[in-house]
């Protein structure tokens, strides 16, 4: 089995090489008949449709091995391994395009904040900045509206923007929807199919985008205060909803896929065409309508906010205390906005602005968050001594279904985490976490798949307190 396997990736491997390859000399070709001739080619676009076949063969190459080899492994002991390993190529993918397109978001944001405007411009500029990066110096500058001749070489940044949701949603199928039973739905929270919750979520970016375009077309984006009111009561609906209908890490993720849904969106559907236009009206000579550039400008600055929230969200899994608390979409609307007042904080001191008080109550609202995620105190009575076989029996009850070395659960095919409690050695090394995960969040069981009851935890509890 894992022969066929590594033969046909292999196989597919050497097909994907060569069309890259392929790809390469469509762009070796063009430019040389640039240089030769002084002009494009005028077989410019049959290249570039061949070129995006090309693309399109990659994608549909890639999607078709994954798929075959699904269907190879499934019901097999490495479908689980397959899951593992899109889930690493996809998250490294993610988190690689994330931090590149929140990378050049942060430095344009940076950029138009600390041009300089006033010393030694030229009139048809905006601004400038010198630079220091890296053993080298750089200077830039700003256009008003456009140079007068659009350069033949212009970089433009939105693949990153792409790849970055593309990753993303791939990932959230490989994590929770692939495995919608055990990661999305958590039947006390609402008992849906794992296709109405699929179809809730999807469905929520989508509306999630309508509702916001249409807030930024209307006269509501004059008011910079009131567009903001409106869009955190809009956001906190959607965190209110979505962490009444998926489990609590579900909830989370959804929420920032929801924003980071809008961030795309904004450079596809905005940011780019804009761009698009005034390019082509620079080149046609046309007049060059700056209101184009201003709505870029406005989404751009949007997405600018979203990012440390959304930032947030990609590592709240590692955190039950927030995603498994009992008003968690209230400590994620908390700490959105906090963390989006920080950003508002350094744009302020980017662009040269005081603002002594943005952060201190960002920070007071981060604490806040901390304050409602801290642990009750638990006053259920401890009136015997619980004893090790007691709690042992509780274990192997509701937990090793999954933490053991062969977990039964369909779902794992190792032990999560790598924790497995073999004997109650391995439940006492590691109490604190259980006390934490079981008792004070109820984040384990995973949604309560083994129906773990409310004595039981408190069984855990008193044997954890009686033990210090
Ligand atoms: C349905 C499968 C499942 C069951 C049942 C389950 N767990 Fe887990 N557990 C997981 C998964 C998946 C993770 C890793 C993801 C996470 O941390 O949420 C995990 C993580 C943990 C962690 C965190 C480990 C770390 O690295 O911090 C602890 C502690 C834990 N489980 C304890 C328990 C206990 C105790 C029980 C029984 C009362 C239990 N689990 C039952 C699936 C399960």
């Amino acid at each position: 089995m894992p022969l066929t396997f590594f033969i046909l990736t292999f196989c597919i491997l050497v097909l994907l090489v060569v069309m890259s390859y392929k790809i390469r000399s469509f762009k070796i070709s063009r430019e040389e008949y640039f240089r030769e001739f002084g002009e494009e080619d005028p077989k410019k676009s049959n290249i570039s449709t061949a070129r995006n076949n090309v693309y399109a063969l990659i994608v549909i190459t890639s999607a078709a091995l994954i798929f075959s080899l699904y269907i190879i492994v499934k019901d097999t002991i490495y479908a689980g391994h397959l899951m593992e390993w899109l889930n690493i190529v996809v998250r490294l993918l993610h988190i690689t395009f994330g931090i590149a397109w929140i990378g050049a978001s942060f430095y344009f944001v940076f950029l138009e904040n600390a041009l300089n405007r006033t010393e030694n411009v030229r009139e048809e500029l905006a601004g400038n900045l010198w630079a220091v990066h890296g053993g080298g110096f750089y200077y830039l500058e700003k256009y008003k509206i456009a140079p007068s001749q659009i350069p033949k070489h212009l970089h433009w940044f939105k693949y990153e923007a792409y790849f970055t949701w593309l990753s993303g949603f791939c990932l959230l199928f490989i994590v929770y929807y692939f495995n919608a039973s055990a990661m999305l739905i958590d039947k006390q929270v609402l008992d849906i199919s794992p296709l109405a919750g699929i179809i809730i979520g999807v469905g929520s970016f989508i509306l999630a985008w309508f509702i916001y375009d249409l807030m930024c077309k209307s006269p509501l984006k004059k008011n910079i205060v009131l567009f903001s009111v409106t869009g955190l009561i809009i956001a906190t609906a959607f965190a209110f909803g979505y962490s009444h209908i998926f489990s609590g890490r579900a909830a989370f993720i959804h929420f920032g896929a929801m924003l980071g849904s809008i961030m795309a969106a904004n450079v596809f559907f905005v940011i780019i065409p804009s761009q698009k236009a005034m390019v082509k009206a620079a080149k046609d000579g046309k007049f060059l309508d700056p209101q184009l550039g201003k709505n870029a400008l406005m989404r751009s600055l949007h997405n600018n906010y979203f990012t440390l929230p959304v930032l947030f969200v990609m590592v709240s899994n590692h955190f039950p205390s927030t995603f498994g608390n009992k008003y968690s979409w209230i400590i994620l609307i908390i700490i959105t906005i906090g963390t989006a007042g920080i950003k508002h904080w350094l744009n302020l001191r980017e662009k040269g602005k005081l603002s002594i008080w943005i952060l201190p109550s960002s920070i007071v609202i981060l604490l806040a968050a901390a304050f409602l995620s801290a642990p009750k105190s638990n006053n259920a009575k401890c009136e015997s001594t619980v004893s090790e076989t007691e709690v042992y029996a509780i274990i192997q009850n509701r937990c090793i279904s999954c933490h053991s070395d062969k977990p039964t659960d369909p779902a794992y095919t190792a032990p999560p985490n790598g924790i497995a409690y073999r004997n109650i050695n391995d439940v006492i090394k590691l109490k604190d976490r259980i006390l934490q995960r079981v008792v004070i969040t109820h984040t384990m069981p995973q949604n309560n798949k083994t129906n773990m009851t409310e004595e039981e935890r408190n069984i855990i509890k008193c044997w954890i307190e009686q033990s210090k």
